[in-house]
């Protein structure tokens, strides 16, 4: 087999088997497959796409590139839930201790922040002493214990993506349906779950602008996961404007801890409903939708979800105490209020400009490897939809100093659309698949 066949045979249109791309993708990894010919392949594939068993197999073999997670010795489904990034985006803080309390075990690999979106694992560690770099080994010990676990991917986990991605990044192919979708299934697969739950992500704060180009993203991660065995279903949420109120590390998590304690936002507490109830049919705990939200809702009113959320920040190490008492979180010495300069309705809430600003106050990455700050961000007093008076609190900017407070402070407000006529707020689900 040669490298250069595969191209042209992609070139021309035609579908690779299993065997030729293990052939590509084990070569690539061992440095037998250049980066120019692998670059030539995936351009060949953003333009000639894939086929449906062809993109399973692309993912199976990336999936078994590198360490896979057995987790089959731990009784009941393992689920895991993916999001496709977002702003204020903090479910899974919320939904994997939520979804552990009903008795479905939650194994679930996190990434770190880049750019405007923010990572869970950056989240986490602003709970002191909360470790999210742990082995293979404590991971399943953990889930096996605990019923859950939110840790990074360990760094054997799918050496194929790693190097694909970061070649991908630099060739004009990350935009690719089949690529997109293998890069993120195969480390699911990896990762061990049984069933698998997906918030993909739709609007201007999101990847995926449009919600027919999520759809078919969502679709394809479907049809992978199911081809390999994996029971699956997919949220297409919205994300034209913020979900929740908080924008920023320790504030999202004080959030999640409010949300798990029964208040916190409608939008954030409705999409963990929706997402936790397919998380709990998929795991074999609710007959149906309502079964699933009546056991979820008694959960997070009974103390049982913020309980486990206790109990995996101890497992990991971390400061048990604040699920009671959040205010032990970091804080900013600097919060500023940002008022509406006249009376209207908010029409728009520009997610990228926000996750922007909050970026810039440190809260964000804008290359790999920077450092972040845990206290600062943006809370949200104001959402789309709602009537506002002249000098009423739109946001609050929680920085490390008056010069961040300021740049920060002019781009929330320019974030905000007020407009005299009212506005509705935007469907928080626009579709549900699987
Ligand atoms: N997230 C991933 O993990 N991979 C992609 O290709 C895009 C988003």
């Amino acid at each position: 087999m040669r490298a250069y066949d595969l191209i042209l045979k992609k070139r021309n249109g035609a579908a690779l088997s299993r065997e030729e791309l293990h052939f590509l993708v084990d070569g690539f990894v061992r440095g037998d497959v250049p980066d120019y010919q692998m670059s030539a392949f995936l351009m060949a594939v953003f333009f000639r796409d894939m086929t449906a068993p062809e993109t399973a197999d692309l993912t199976l073999v990336m999936a078994h590139s590198g360490e896979t997670m057995d987790l089959s010795p731990i009784p009941g489904v393992k689920v895991d839930k993916h999001s496709s990034g977002g702003v204020g985006d903090k479910t899974s803080i919320v939904l994997v201790p939520l979804v552990a309390s009903l008795g479905v075990p939650v194994a679930k690999m996190s990434g770190r922040g880049l750019g405007h979106t923010g990572g869970t694992l950056d989240k986490l560690e602003t709970i002191a002493g909360c470790r999210t770099e742990i082995s293979g080994e404590a991971f399943f010990d953990q889930v096996r214990r605990v019923g859950c676990a939110i840790v990074g991917q360990t760094a054997d986990l799918v050496p194929a993506d790693k190097k694909l991605y970061a070649l991908r990044d630099v060739t004009g192919t990350v935009d690719s349906i089949p690529l997109i979708a293998s890069s993120i299934m195969s480390k699911k697969i990896a990762g061990g779950a049984d069933a698998i739950v997906l918030d993909v992500k739709c609007g201007g704060g999101a990847f995926m602008r449009d919600v027919a180009l999520a759809r078919r993203l969502a679709q394809a991660m479907i049809e992978i996961g199911e081809a390999l065995g994996r029971r699956m279903a997919a949220v297409i949420s919205d994300m034209d404007q913020p979900l929740g109120d908080a924008i920023g590390n320790a504030l999202e998590v004080h959030e999640a801890i409010a949300t798990l304690r029964g208040a916190g936002p409608a939008d954030l507490r409705e999409l963990c409903l929706v997402l936790g109830a397919k998380m709990a049919m998929l795991g074999g705990v609710a007959a149906n939708e309502v079964e699933a939200r009546a056991r979820l809702e008694e959960s997070l009113g009974n103390g049982a979800a913020a309980g486990k959320l206790g109990e995996m920040i101890r497992a990991q190490g971390g400061d048990a105490t604040v699920v009671d008492d959040p205010d032990r979180l970091p804080r900013a010495p600097v919060v500023r209020d940002v008022t509406a300069a006249a009376d209207g309705h908010v029409h728009h809430i520009d997610a990228m400009a926000l996750g922007l600003a909050a970026m810039a106050l440190g809260a964000g990455r804008a290359r790999k490897g920077d450092d972040i700050d845990p206290a600062v961000g943006v809370v949200l007093e104001a959402k789309v939809g709602a009537a506002v008076r002249a000098g009423d609190v739109l946001a609050r900017v929680h920085a490390r100093d008056a010069e961040h407070e300021r740049a920060a402070v002019v781009a929330v407000r320019d974030a905000y659309t007020i407009d005299a006529m009212p506005a509705a707020a935007p469907p928080l689900i626009r579709a549900v698949l699987g």
